[in-house]
């Protein structure tokens, strides 16, 4: 059982922000990284078609015979976990359930989140916080453009400097202790978004989902300890824009473009 792989999930690059703590904290894995580059923006998708959408995934990692798989992703995460968790033979770990009670635990009064429009919709990231502690007035806001943004590389581009500047100023009118970077992509936003607020006021979730994975699978036994073979990276197109973006993360050399639904990996 614990040599079997890991598989790590996300629309695209975003997931690179969790994989790249991950593999720092538990190294002796083998890996398997499926950036879903042909259906990005997750986060504009109804929860029908993200249903579709996980379904094929983790079909997909059960044909690799994984022992976990990692949602790097917060709007799978929030809109289709739930359907999920209990249906297939391995452990399944979401990004925005597992954060929030880290992020309850502190005790900040008011915390802003910024996250794709699916994840907005359902409230995860205020229902998870609010369910472990009540006193957390929770802020949310919707940011449509930001993954693809990232994903192209167009942080700095003037429009989307202003689109970023418009939602921390409308989020920090409410004062918000922390703010949550509610999407996997936007990690990668640091820099721009640091123009505006104080570096110090942003929470990247990955810090404590690595850490609990980590503990995790070293408390359940499923620790490998010496790996088989370096971590493969898939995606099911433009392989090319993925290395070219993976680069702040974790620098991607050559993905490989499938099509997931036939393919057992060797
Ligand atoms: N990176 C993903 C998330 O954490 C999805 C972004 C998207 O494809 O819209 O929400």
């Amino acid at each position: 059982m614990e040599n079997k792989p890991i598989g790590v999930f996300d629309s695209g690059v975003g997931g690179l922000s969790v994989f790249a703590k991950l593999i720092n904290l538990l190294p002796d894995e083998n890996y398997i990284y499926f950036g879903d580059t042909k259906n990005l923006p997750y986060g504009n998708k109804s929860k029908e078609e993200l249903i579709s959408i996980a379904k094929n995934l983790f079909d997909f990692f059960e044909k690799q015979n994984v022992k976990a798989v990692v949602m790097a992703c917060n709007t799978t995460s929030a809109t289709v976990y739930d359907t999920f968790k209990d249906k297939y033979p391995f452990k399944i770990y979401p990004i925005t359930q597992t954060a929030a009670k880290y992020i309850a635990e502190k005790n900040y009064s008011v915390v802003g989140v910024f996250a794709t429009a699916a994840t907005i919709k359902t409230h995860a990231y205020q229902k998870s916080i609010n369910f472990y502690n009540k006193k957390v007035k929770i802020i949310e806001y919707a940011c449509p453009e930001w993954a693809y943004i990232v994903e192209n590389k167009l942080q700095d581009k003037p429009e989307n400097i202003e689109n970023i500047k418009i939602a921390i100023e409308a989020i920090m009118k409410n004062k918000p202790q922390k703010i949550i970077l509610g999407c996997t992509h936007y990690p990668y936003l640091t820099d721009v978004l640091s123009k505006f607020a104080d570096k110090d006021i942003f929470i990247d979730p990955a810090q404590f989902f690595a850490q609990y994975i980590a503990d995790d699978i070293k408390t359940s036994g499923l620790k490998n300890n010496s790996k088989d073979y370096e971590p493969k990276f898939y995606v099911s197109s433009n392989p090319k824009q993925f290395a070219d973006s993976s680069k702040l993360f974790y620098n991607v050399e050559n993905p490989v473009e499938i099509n997931i639904s036939k393919i057992l990996i060797k």
